[in-house]
């Protein structure tokens, strides 16, 4: 199998203001460094526009952090799959477990989430992952299985992203370790190939507290291909630490 290049992604969640991205964007466009990865940051909504002009020029691609399952219509406050296309926008996290916490969103609407970014040309990144509790009681591997089935749209998987977030790992400074990423990216390399030849071509990120100092380590694991980074994408210099580790 080719290898997937690396994808080496952002999400600032609820965190950026304009200036925010102004020193951001000078700091990115003043790094000397590369990386083999393809970059992505999904800033909050109100900035994608500003961000896809900031980031011209930069290589640096631009997502939402969450879209509606509809194209469109009476549902105040939501965000469009179309909007953000409009905006410029290539990507959307969907799913991601702040969201199935703080919204109940199910594995149901996750998978309408996916399709409606896809019809929008839109490249989504569905987030699953386990609680503590379930590693602790040995279900990781039963439990993302079932959420990345109930997630993901029919068909072709090729324009997939799947990100897995042990939720226990987020903001927290834990992070999987090494042999417990590959165990769970290989079952869900195998999960996705069993599904569709289609599997073989969707890039599996990890996040949950990647820094500068284990971004080598883990994007060395096998099928591991890139990173969903929180807290680190917001620091310029963490961010191209990271994407030059890959
Ligand atoms: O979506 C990525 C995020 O959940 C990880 O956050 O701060 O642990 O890198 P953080």
């Amino acid at each position: 199998m080719t290898a997937l290049k690396p994808l080496i992604a952002g999400n600032w969640k609820m965190v950026g203001l304009p200036d925010d991205l102004g020193r951001f964007a000078e700091a990115m466009r003043a790094w000397g460094g590369t990386s083999r990865g393809d970059l992505l940051i999904c800033p909050p909504a109100t900035l994608i526009g500003a961000a896809v002009q900031a980031f011209n020029g930069l290589g640096i691609a631009v997502g939402g952090q969450d879209c509606h399952a509809k194209a469109s219509g009476a549902h105040t406050g939501d965000i469009a799959a179309p909007m953000i296309a409009a905006a410029g926008g290539a990507f959307v996290i969907v799913g991601h477990s702040e969201r199935r916490a703080d919204h109940a969103e199910t594995d149901a609407q996750v998978r309408a989430k996916a399709e409606a970014a896809l019809a929008a040309g839109l490249t989504p990144i569905i987030c699953i992952g386990e609680q503590l509790q379930q590693r602790q009681a040995g279900e990781t591997l039963a439990v993302v299985e079932a959420s990345l089935r109930a997630s993901l749209p029919e068909g072709d998987l090729a324009r997939l992203v799947i990100a897995y977030e042990p939720v226990w790992a987020i903001g927290t400074g834990l992070t999987a370790n090494a042999d417990q990423i590959a165990e769970v990216h290989a079952h869900l390399r195998q999960v996705l190939t069993s599904i569709h030849a289609s599997g073989a071509q969707v890039k599996l990120l990890y996040g949950g507290s990647v820094k500068p100092g284990n971004a080598v380590e883990i994007l060395s694991v096998a099928d591991v291909n890139g990173v969903l980074v929180g807290g680190a994408s917001l620091i310029a210099a963490d961010f191209q630490a990271i994407a030059m580790a890959c």
